[in-house]
């Protein structure tokens, strides 16, 4: 099964509104989790441009699903969703 990708806005607005809390969040997932994930930081996303999509910072999952006001609650508690919709066994 592929990992979920996940990748986090390290551009300028969403670091200052807080992707710097997101970055370690690997850290903290539990290490089977850990193991189904693929975690990276990525330039600006370019979705702060866009109207209408809601706050800083975004995460993007999967190539296709954002996440708006991103904090490592949600982003780590949206990964262990879409882990195990992949199966036990990632
Ligand atoms: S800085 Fe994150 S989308 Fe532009």
């Amino acid at each position: 099964m592929d990992k979920v990708k996940v990748e986090i806005c390290c551009g300028t607005s969403c670091y200052l509104l807080g992707a710097s809390e997101l970055v370690d969040i690997e850290l903290r997932l539990s290490p089977d989790i850990r193991g189904c994930v693929e975690i990276t930081g990525r330039p600006c996303l370019e979705l702060c441009e866009r109207e209408n999509i809601g706050q800083a910072p975004y995460v993007r999952f999967n190539g296709n699903e954002i996440m708006c006001a991103a904090t490592p609650e949600k982003v780590m508690a949206r990964i262990v969703e879409l882990a195990g919709e992949g199966g036990s066994s990632c």
